[in-house]
């Protein structure tokens, strides 16, 4: 049976990575077609990710780039719509959260075409986060709905759906992470690649941050205040700054980016999956409004402050290493303090981010498929 399998955005690459491999591998005959929608398209933010996680390069790539919302999901679906006529797929598989997901989810649903959601059921609670409404749209949309923490299936089963569609997977995202951890790349190596050499001593502590949500990066009010807060931390601690596209456009728009030229800041360029699993892994401290980045410190057992007033992750706070910091500066600087005064909270790791999600999900899509195949 062919699985027409969905990409956009640099975060589901490290999810889908694993996810082909297991449709490979799956008992059940399947052949993914990896559709690329083009959402994220620099050779940082995307081509670099397919080579390192040694993922095939695209069957299909639509080339929709950056735009509106309403222009972005819109130009996914009509280029999307073709490729499913042309390959009369069994099964669409979408995963996250991003406009694509919802754009190809409800392209597939509307030609009675079955969708599988990966990462099925987290809610922030918080409508203004686009991902919110893409996360219950898609939800609404798929047949299998494979989630990552329990918070996933009660939320879903609130929502109306039968608990016979959702499955409990554990996290992909973390597959992808126990398969390369071994060949992170050492911190003093990320420096020297971007020619920062001299920025941190060897053993030195060093905190991490990366920002690119909207409701932070797009308002200059907020904007400024975050990176004034950066800049006080960096009193305590050195701070590493891998700069999204997004961060870098809006802090350049609002005439920010002097702020940060201060001796303990290093702003980087967008890092690779490995070098970001250097500086995650041996950061003292880890600031970020990321989905991912919550999820990748708790497998770590890295202490995580979310900038943010809420998490449709919740797993992270209750069992790992993650809080919610909110944006008030006091806030942030009182809880950075503390982690670096008594080393934050390790956690544990939650229930099924074992390194065998993917697996798991191929296993279910096959089960599935020949039971349809019996029924018919
Ligand atoms: C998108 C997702 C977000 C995810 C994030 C991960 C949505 C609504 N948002 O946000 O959930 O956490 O990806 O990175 O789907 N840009 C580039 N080069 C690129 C891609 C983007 O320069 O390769 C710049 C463009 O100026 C673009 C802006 O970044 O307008 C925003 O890109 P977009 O894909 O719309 O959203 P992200 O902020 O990346």
């Amino acid at each position: 049976a062919r699985i027409v399998c969905v990409v956009a955005a640099r975060p589901n690459l490290m999810k889908m990575a694993p996810i082909l491999r297991a449709l490979a591998g799956s008992d059940y005959p399947l052949e993914s077609v990896l559709v690329h929608t083009g959402q994220h398209y620099d050779a940082d933010m995307d081509g670099e990710f397919f080579t390192a996680l040694e993922m095939r390069a695209p069957d299909v790539q639509l080339q929709v780039g950056s735009g509106s919302h309403a222009v972005q999901t819109a130009l996914v679906m009509q280029r999307f719509e073709p490729v499913l006529d042309a390959s009369a797929p069994a099964a669409v598989l979408v995963v996250g959260d991003v406009n694509s997901t919802l754009a190809c989810a409800l392209t597939a649903a509307k030609k009675n075409i079955p969708v599988l959601h990966v990462e099925a059921g987290l809610r922030s609670y918080d409508r203004a986060m686009p991902e919110e409404i893409n996360r219950i749209l898609t939800d609404q949309l798929s047949t299998l709905l494979f989630t990552s923490e329990a918070s996933g299936m009660s939320n879903l089963q609130r929502e109306g759906i039968p608990a016979a569609r959702i499955h409990f997977v554990g996290n992909v995202m973390i597959d992808t992470l126990q398969r390369e951890l071994a060949r992170a790349t050492p911190v003093l190596d990320v420096l020297r690649q971007v020619h920062l050499a001299g920025f941190l001593q060897p053993d030195s502590r060093y905190a991490l941050l990366t920002l690119h949500r909207p409701s932070n990066v797009d308002d200059p009010r907020r904007l400024r205040l975050l990176m004034e807060t950066i800049v006080r931390l960096s009193d305590e601690v050195p701070v590493l700054f891998p700069l999204h596209p997004r961060t870098r456009a809006m802090l350049q728009q609002y005439e920010l980016g002097h702020l940060l030229d201060v001796p303990r800041v290093a702003c980087l360029p967008p890092q690779s999956y490995r070098a970001m699993l250097g500086l995650m892994k041996s950061a003292s401290l880890v600031l970020t409004d990321s989905g991912g980045v919550q999820e990748e410190t708790t497998a770590l057992g890295v202490p995580c402050l979310t900038l943010r007033d809420s998490t449709e992750r919740p797993v992270t706070v209750t069992e790992g290493s993650n809080a919610i910091a909110g944006r008030d500066p006091a806030v942030i600087l009182a809880l950075s303090r503390d982690i670096l005064r008594y080393g934050g909270k390790a956690g544990r790791i939650p229930a099924c981010w074992d390194g065998h999600a993917a697996e798991r999900i191929a296993g279910r899509i096959g089960h599935w498929l020949a039971a349809a195949q019996e029924a018919s």
